[in-house]
């Protein structure tokens, strides 16, 4: 039976010039390469510049995406952004992206799922996209959370660092086989229970701050890697693929350890994950897009490539997202 599925198009993404290796990291608190290193995996992180906000990451990423779509902006009807670090609380960061990308047509809006921002990003368009209320449409995930770290703070403010990816989705025929192009399933979870565990100490309804990010490590990790393989074998069992016929995983890319930790508990060898962590760290809802984005540059996306996202963030928020390139 014919179906409407959301195909990607394009893919683009966007890192700031600057650069903080650990060993810059060492000069700002009490750490050093060795331990970032082996606990993280992650080397450097980039830094927006001060004039530099999470919109014009995302205008960058985006307007990359679109040239490789061949999709003119105004052919755009929904602009969906997944930041934790919009430029404003209000209006959101998707409507300045819109508007300076040229789209006039349609809705945009932000998401807020934290890490797990483009994951419910992408499904939330891949519904719009499907149930034919938009045709074509932007999902940028875009962040500076170097605004909202403390620097003090050895804990997390080795972890984290700024960018920005973005694909163009287009609703397309498919048979409704197998073989289809495009989304092919979600999976979303929320659990506020643990709220506490990840978050940021301020806001505009509770400080009139903006805060900054505290985190309980330890238990986030215990957490990430149960969670995130869960919602990835839900994601097989409703699609019927086994987890060895994924041709590439695109996780979000938080730590080395939790994604090897994923792999072993799923079965699957390194060569089919894409880890891009150790030069960009953990940029948010950034990350998947951003790392997407590295695979289609270095051609390990094919037509027919099956990819499966996934992602776990603040909230808690986790989900994945399965896709045939
Ligand atoms: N440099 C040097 N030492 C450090 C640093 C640092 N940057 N940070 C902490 N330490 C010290 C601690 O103070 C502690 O010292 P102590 O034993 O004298 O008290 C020691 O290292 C061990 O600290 P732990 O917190 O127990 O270290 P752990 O092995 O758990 O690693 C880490 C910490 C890397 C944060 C780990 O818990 C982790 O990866 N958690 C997942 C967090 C994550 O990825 N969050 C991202 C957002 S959620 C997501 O995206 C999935």
């Amino acid at each position: 039976m014919a179906v409407i599925r959301s195909v990607i198009r394009g893919v683009g993404a966007y890192l700031p010039k600057r650069i903080l290796t650990n060993a810059d990291m060492a000069k700002i608190v009490d750490t050093d390469d060795a331990w970032i290193t082996e606990r993280t995996g992650i080397k450097a992180r980039h830094i927006a510049a001060d004039d530099e906000k999470t919109s014009d990451l995302g205008i960058a990423a985006a307007r990359q995406a679109l040239i490789r779509s061949g999709i003119d902006p105004v052919e755009i009807d929904l602009v969906i952004c997944a930041t934790a670090t919009p430029d404003r609380t209000f209006p959101a960061t998707a409507v300045r992206i819109q508007s300076e990308l040229g789209v006039t047509k349609g809705a945009a809006f932000d998401i807020q799922a934290v890490c797990s921002g483009f994951v419910f990003a992408m499904a939330t368009a891949d519904n719009f996209l499907k149930t034919g209320q938009f045709k074509r449409a932007l999902v940028i995930g875009a962040e500076t959370f170097s605004r909202i770290l403390d620097w003090s703070d050895r804990t997390t403010c080795v972890l984290f660092g700024d960018g920005a990816g973005a694909v163009v989705l287009e609703a397309q025929p498919q048979k409704g086989a197998r073989e289809d192009r495009g989304i092919l399933a979600t999976t979303l979870r929320s659990d506020g229970r643990y709220g506490d565990l990840l978050y940021v100490d301020g806001g505009p309804g509770s400080t009139k701050t903006v805060g900054h990010l505290r985190m309980n490590g330890r238990e986030v990790f215990r957490h990430a890697v149960q969670k995130i393989s869960g919602v990835i074998e839900e994601t097989l069992v409703t699609t019927g693929y086994a987890a060895d016929e994924i041709d590439l995983y695109v996780p979000h890319q938080a730590n080395a350890r939790i994604l090897d930790g994923i792999a072993r508990k799923l079965g699957v060898g390194p060569e089919k994950i894409m880890i891009t962590l150790s030069h960009h760290g953990n940029t948010s809802a950034a990350s998947i897009p951003l790392a997407l984005n590295q695979a289609y540059e270095e051609h390990r996306l094919k037509e027919g490539s099956l990819v499966l996202m996934e992602a776990m963030g603040g909230g808690f928020t986790w989900g994945a997202v399965l896709a045939r390139w």
